[in-house]
């Protein structure tokens, strides 16, 4: 059975729009798998092969282009990816981002966040003083060193802290993930991408209400602030606002061992030659490749509507186009505010895909 066509079904487009994301089973032709699948074998230590031909002709020579052509509109033909490749491992005793230890996290260590947050290294000791020198500290560490609160601060990740120069919006956006997989991972613990399922209604309307409130988006904005100081590490990242973590948490849920409950996600059960599609909007994060028997590959790719910016080109990597990938400021004409663009896309999700305008109307036609 193939899904491999140009467009999306009818029912294909309901179940994006509930769940915020899609598997296409076997959507990648065989010759183009086994060709990235030999890039990645013949690849020197440390070589960086997002770049290659073999890695983004998943996308760009794939059923993928004329699906998301017709479901989103037209996009940069990506010039990069990230190669997710992931080895087998054991739980850590390190501090994870969210200030927890590895080993202490369910799911596979999964790490629920938004794409287009900054992160800096965990710090590895528990953290002392007074929450604002935990955070001054914190945001000293990185990359560029202490230039106080500032939007020039980079993470590690090079993530910008804050997009604009006011310091109003603290994520940065794109309208679609795809995810190849490249091996087998239809067992548990194999290194998945992990979603929220659903989660894409509730982080729309979050941004929303945060827009209505004092037009900050993201960490720092209302109700979401950017450091949970309870953390074991005392330095941990809400990756998530909490009001929406709690949404989810139902009788399924795991709890780390200070008792607080996380979010069940749904691993994504892939196999070579599959691949998913999902909305910028929904929470994510990779999992620990436990029970691997080879490495974990998933090539990710980061799409924008091009009509967002329609004279910058998106590389297909970057989760925070609107700034260059380290950071670097780029020009705007007149009259063109790229944060305001971006905050009306994170409140209004649909606008970037416009082959579910339909779907769409009459999904919110069920509810009201
Ligand atoms: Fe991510």
């Amino acid at each position: 059975m193939s899904d491999a066509r140009d467009k999306l079904t009818l029912e294909q487009k309901q179940d994006f729009y509930r769940d915020g994301f899609l598997v296409l089973k076997k959507v990648i032709p065989d010759e183009l798998v086994e060709a990235s699948l030999g890039r990645i074998k013949r690849a020197k230590k440390g070589e960086n092969l997002g770049g290659e031909k073999e890695m983004i002709d998943l996308v760009n020579a794939s059923p993928l282009t004329p699906i998301l052509h017709e479901a989103m509109g037209y996009f940069d033909p990506p010039v990069h990816c990230q190669v997710g490749v992931m080895k087998q491992s054991q739980p850590g005793e390190h501090f994870n981002s969210l200030g927890y230890k590895d080993k202490d996290m369910p799911y596979y260590g999964a790490q629920i966040h938004m794409d287009g947050s900054q992160t800096i290294n965990a710090p590895q000791e528990v953290q002392e003083g007074s929450e604002e020198e935990i955070y001054y500290r914190y945001i000293a560490s990185g990359p560029k060193g202490d230039l106080g609160r500032s939007p020039d601060v980079m993470g590690h990740n090079m993530v910008p802290l804050f997009q604009d120069p006011e310091m109003t919006l603290a994520l940065g956006s794109f309208t679609a993930f795809v995810f190849v997989c490249l091996n087998d991972q239809t067992e548990d613990g194999r290194g998945q991408t992990n979603l929220l399922k659903g989660a894409h209604h509730e982080m729309e309307k979050f941004f929303k209400w945060q827009y209505e409130t004092n037009g900050h988006l993201g960490p720092e904005g209302p109700d979401w602030p950017r450091i949970n100081y309870e953390a074991p590490n005392r330095c941990g990242l809400f990756y998530i606002p909490d009001s929406v973590q709690q949404k989810f948490v139902d009788d399924s849920s795991e709890s780390t061992p200070d008792g607080k409950k996380w979010a069940r996600p749904t691993p994504v059960k892939m196999d070579k030659g599959d691949a998913c599609i999902a909305m910028y909007h929904i929470p994510h994060s990779g999992s620990r490749n436990e029970n691997g028997t080879e490495s974990r590959k998933n090539i990710i790719f980061r799409l924008r509507n091009k009509k967002r910016q329609p004279d910058k080109m998106v590389n297909g990597v970057s989760d925070h186009p609107d700034r260059g990938q380290m950071g670097e400021w780029l020009e705007y004409e007149e009259g063109n505010d790229p944060w305001e663009r971006s905050k009306q896309a994170m409140c209004n999700m649909w606008d970037e895909w416009e082959g579910m305008q339909e779907v769409v109307k009459e999904q919110r036609a069920k509810v009201n």
